[in-house]
């Protein structure tokens, strides 16, 4: 089992150990918390879904007027390589493009390209059995479309999550939802339609999926959704790289219809794994 301490990471150009990847202090991340990211799955040594997390990732470069310098053929040769060295049998890799190192700490300099891989848990079977409880907040990204590297929110509202006992919040904005600091929103309808917010979110590659997956069966929209039609709606769930789908069963202090994980939620959650060990084993 390989030890995270000899971890390999890509930056200035180069694989290199973990431990001495490191960023001069003028970059603009940590000047002014300028850049863009992705961060995709590795099973089994391959990447799950990678052309969508990298047509993603220059997608968001291009809405944050960074340029990536490597070409999509360079950079899938770079994380090939990594993904040999470090070895893991379940990660994430997470691709960062900062500003760049700058003079003035404003003006953006040749971006640095990183690219980090560290193990990965998903979620228990417990989480998934019991589902979780949400909260609400008002807020609006930035740039929704761009995966920026600008969490500010989420994590500034982390204890207040954890003091309501819930494991994340979802935003919105004038009761109409959006998604979460790190995941996508979906409801159920009572008449099965799977739905998801169609603006001002991030997105998602398991978004994404899961609308695929759900095509195959039940009617998919994507449109506004009010906090209005959550209290409507027979099923709420979350979905994300990590995540995977959770199951929503409580939001604010409202049960999400009878409070348990829906039927819907956990046939899409099956089908969506068996859809990426499906591309992990593939040949
Ligand atoms: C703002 C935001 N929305 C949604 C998601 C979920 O996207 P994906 O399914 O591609 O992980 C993320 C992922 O980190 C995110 O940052």
């Amino acid at each position: 089992m390989p030890s995270t301490a000899k971890l390999h990471a890509y930056i200035h150009g180069q694989i290199q150990p973990l431990e001495s990847a490191f960023l001069h202090v003028s970059d603009l991340s940590i000047q002014r918390g300028y850049g863009i990211f992705d961060y995709f799955k590795v099973q089994q040594g391959r990447p799950v879904f990678l052309a969508d997390y990298l047509s993603r990732f220059y997608k968001s470069a291009q809405l944050m007027e960074l340029r990536v310098p490597l070409s999509i053929n360079e950079l899938e040769d770079v994380l090939q390589e990594l993904i040999v060295v470090n070895n893991l049998p379940l990660s994430g890799v997470k691709m960062i493009l900062t500003g760049g190192y700058s003079a003035n700490g404003y003006d953006p300099g040749e971006p640095n390209l990183i690219i980090l891989q560290q193990p990965l848990t998903l979620p228990t079977q417990e989480m998934i059995n019991q589902g979780i409880k949400i909260i609400t907040h008002e807020f609006v990204r930035e740039i929704p479309r761009a995966k920026t590297i600008n969490y500010s929110t989420g994590i500034r509202l982390i204890k207040q999550i954890q003091a309501a006992g819930a494991a994340d919040v979802l935003y919105h904005q004038n009761g109409v939802v959006t998604e979460f600091p790190r995941c996508n929103f979906f409801i159920v309808t009572m008449d099965d339609v799977v739905v998801t917010p169609a603006e001002d979110v991030l997105l998602g590659v398991t978004r994404k999926n899961v609308l695929e997956i759900a095509r195959h069966k039940y009617k998919t929209e994507e449109r506004a959704v009010t906090l209005e039609d959550i209290a409507q709606a027979k099923e709420a769930f979350l979905t994300s790289t990590t995540k995977r789908i959770l199951p929503i069963v409580q939001v604010d202090d409202q049960a999400v219809s009878d409070g348990k994980p829906g039927t819907v939620t956990r046939e899409l959650l099956q089908e969506l794994i068996a859809l990426e060990n499906k591309l992990a084993l593939q040949v």
